[in-house]
């Protein structure tokens, strides 16, 4: 069995919980939420579909497109607090590859709690629990320090910066790579 078979036959969970939050496949229902703090600017070039200004029909394909999502490649958590939605992590997973790239958003009035690192980690965690992939890894604006943060919390190192290797908003801006390796992860207590 090659590398891609291991991965493909691994299955990351549906659900995960952590010590503050209920992680969990995105649903339909959850446009509602996705809406009403999607309109933010930071979050709104995480959308290639959204348009300004931000309509409820984005958040829509947004949900749809990510429930749709074939799921072994391409799992998307709901962040969960309270029944609502309040933010999410992604995998786009290169079963080839033997890797996973992370993205992430958290709801604006939540952030700084350390709540999307704690998100993170567990996926993180589940990633290198469930599957044979070898690599974890995210892109970054530089200036996005939060997002940063996000990924060294969890264990990830600054591996390179992609030159002009986004546009956002008009303007083409640098990208950095942050990436962990198996060999980089300590296992933790399940919800720590
Ligand atoms: C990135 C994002 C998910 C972080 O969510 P969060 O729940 O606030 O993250 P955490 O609380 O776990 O960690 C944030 C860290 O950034 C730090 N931080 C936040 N703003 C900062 C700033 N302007 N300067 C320096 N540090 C900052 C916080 O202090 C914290 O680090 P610390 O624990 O070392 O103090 C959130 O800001 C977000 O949704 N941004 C928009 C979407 C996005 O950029 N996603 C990532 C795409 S690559």
């Amino acid at each position: 069995m090659g590398v891609a078979d291991e991965v493909q036959v691994a299955k990351l969970p549906a659900a995960i919980r952590t010590r503050r939050l209920t992680l969990r496949r995105v649903r339909l229902e959850d446009a509602d939420d996705v809406f009403s703090f999607a309109c933010e600017d930071i979050w709104m070039r995480l959308l290639p579909e959204a348009r300004q200004p931000y309509q409820r029909r984005d958040a829509e394909r947004w949900v749809a497109r990510r429930f749709l999502a074939h799921w072994p490649t391409e799992p998307t958590w709901a962040i969960e607090i309270d029944g609502r939605m309040v933010g999410w992590v992604g995998l786009n997973i290169e079963p080839e590859h033997a890797q996973a790239e992370l993205s992430y958003a958290m709801r604006p009035d939540l952030r700084g709690q350390g709540l999307a690192t704690e998100a993170v980690r567990a996926v993180v965690d589940r990633v290198f629990l469930d599957t044979q992939l070898g690599r974890v890894w995210g892109r970054v604006d530089p200036p996005n320090v939060a997002s940063v943060r996000v990924l060294e919390k969890a264990g990830m190192q600054r591996e390179a910066v992609m030159r002009r290797a986004f546009v956002r908003q008009g303007e083409l801006i640098d990208l950095a790579v942050y990436g962990m390796l198996r060999t980089d992860w300590t296992p933790r207590a399940p919800g720590a």
